[in-house]
């Protein structure tokens, strides 16, 4: 018997659809930038270095022709400061005008761009000043935010400031303490190790400082802007009798800068699994858990339970916009899977009256992540050798469903869009998982 398909969820006016990137995933020869020096290291985690990455730095038009005619309205890239500011006060103006080229560029094709100032990726020689944790760092993020207003000028309504602070700052205790067991994303040791970490609180201030200077520049300069950040959503679920645990593990690693974003103009909801934890903190992925190609649970649940607990923890009068949700799989029917369940879940927080603005899947290309091109998260995947853009079944689904207006209802989640990708509702699976995220 077919399941009576039922109308789905209507979307919000104005409601944002559309997918993300960052700038040194996907440009290519990102040389002044500290990633590109790390991952010219020898002896770090990195297996592989970005090289031309997606080539977006020559190909952002056929990217952005990609995703309006997919049926986007909404693009979400970073601009790079190592390339609009290579050297300490030297500005680019070339690199400005790039990315006030991709922004009318976007505007020109229906797409609202969602721009993030700093993506993971600093100028070198930031990072060799000592970067977040040198004392000039918020004044030094601060004349960047100057910098780029004639970019932001042109006709962008939302700019995230920094992208996952929260893994900012993780990074910064991993890769200072990093020790050769540690390494080897996968192993249990490792995921445990990072689940474990802290992440530094000197350059967690600095990065909230480093936030409020730039929205300060930038609000006052283009007071319409709407500025807010993004923070890497954990989902962490107390285990039965670690309730304090779960709330004393969760502060300083995700809800400290939820509550910095209290009095910003949004925040972004970055959700991929869920982090179940015990009173002796986070558990491991349990065999026979579904995992994706980054070993994390498969829990497309994670972005509603995101939604809520951002919009409980910043409170009232601070919009939601999903920046990033997605999932590295080499099977899109599970992408599509994935993702009908997550939007599904969306529509839920929006029937509960949460204000969410908007849907940016992670990611529009296969890209670099950091450190390799194993995990493929993108809608269009991308050939290493000719660049060749594909629009997978997944894309293609996802941007009829915003043509559409709806988001699937429960029950008929993966089966919009007339693309043969098919998939359940809800995962199937044990809910019983974690992840070293
Ligand atoms: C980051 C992206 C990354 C994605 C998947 C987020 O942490 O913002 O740069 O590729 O998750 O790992």
């Amino acid at each position: 018997m077919p399941r009576p398909v039922s109308p789905g969820h209507p979307l919000p006016e104005g409601f944002l659809m559309g997918a993300s990137t960052s700038a040194h995933q996907i440009e290519g020869n990102n040389h002044a930038s500290d990633w590109w020096a790390l991952e010219h290291r020898p002896g770090t985690f990195v297996t592989e270095p970005s090289g031309d990455a997606a080539d977006s730095w020559h190909r952002w038009p056929e990217d952005m022709d990609l995703l309006s005619e997919l049926g986007f309205n909404a693009y979400r890239f970073s601009i790079e400061w190592a390339r609009i500011e290579p050297e300490p006060g030297r500005v680019s103006r070339a690199a400005l005008l790039h990315y006030r080229d991709m922004v009318r560029g976007a505007l020109e094709r229906g797409l609202q761009p969602v721009v993030t100032l700093h993506h993971f990726t600093s100028p070198r020689w930031f990072t060799e000043r000592g970067g977040w944790s040198a004392p000039e760092a918020t004044e030094l993020f601060a004349g960047y935010a100057r910098t780029v207003l004639p970019v932001l000028a042109e006709g962008v309504r939302y700019v995230a400031t920094i992208n996952e602070p929260n893994m900012i700052a993780l990074m910064h205790t991993l890769l200072r303490a990093a020790r050769p067991e540690d390494r080897g994303a996968g192993t249990e040791g490792a995921a445990a190790h990072v689940a474990r970490a802290l992440p530094d609180a000197q350059v967690t201030e600095a990065l909230v400082a480093a936030h409020r200077a730039a929205r300060a520049v930038l609000k006052e300069a283009l007071p319409a802007l709407r500025v807010g950040w993004t923070v890497a959503n954990q989902v962490y679920q107390a285990q039965p009798g670690a309730e304090e645990a779960t709330a004393a593990h969760a502060h300083p690693r995700e809800d400290v800068f939820l509550e910095a974003a209290r009095g910003d103009d949004w925040v972004g909801v970055q959700s991929y699994t869920r982090t179940r934890v015990g009173p002796e903190g986070p558990l491991p992925v349990p065999e026979g858990a579904e995992t994706t190609l980054t070993g994390w649970e498969y829990y497309p649940q994670a972005l509603a339970e995101a939604i809520r607990h951002t919009a409980a923890v910043t409170g009232p009068g601070v919009p939601v916009l999903v920046t990033e949700n997605g999932i590295a799989t080499a099977d899109d029917r599970r992408r599509v899977a994935y993702t009908a369940a997550a939007l599904a879940g969306l529509a839920e927080t929006l029937r509960e009256g949460v204000d969410v603005r908007g849907y940016l899947h992670w990611s529009a290309l296969d890209n670099y992540e950091w450190g390799t091109y194993g995990p493929t998260f993108g809608l269009i995947a991308v050939d290493p050798e000719t660049f060749a853009r594909t629009p997978k079944p997944s894309a293609r689904w996802l941007g009829a469903l915003a043509r559409s207006g709806r988001l699937p209802a429960d029950g008929e989640a993966g089966h919009e869009g007339g693309t043969g990708a098919r998939g359940p509702a809800v995962a199937p699976g044990p809910a019983q998982a974690t992840s070293g995220r």
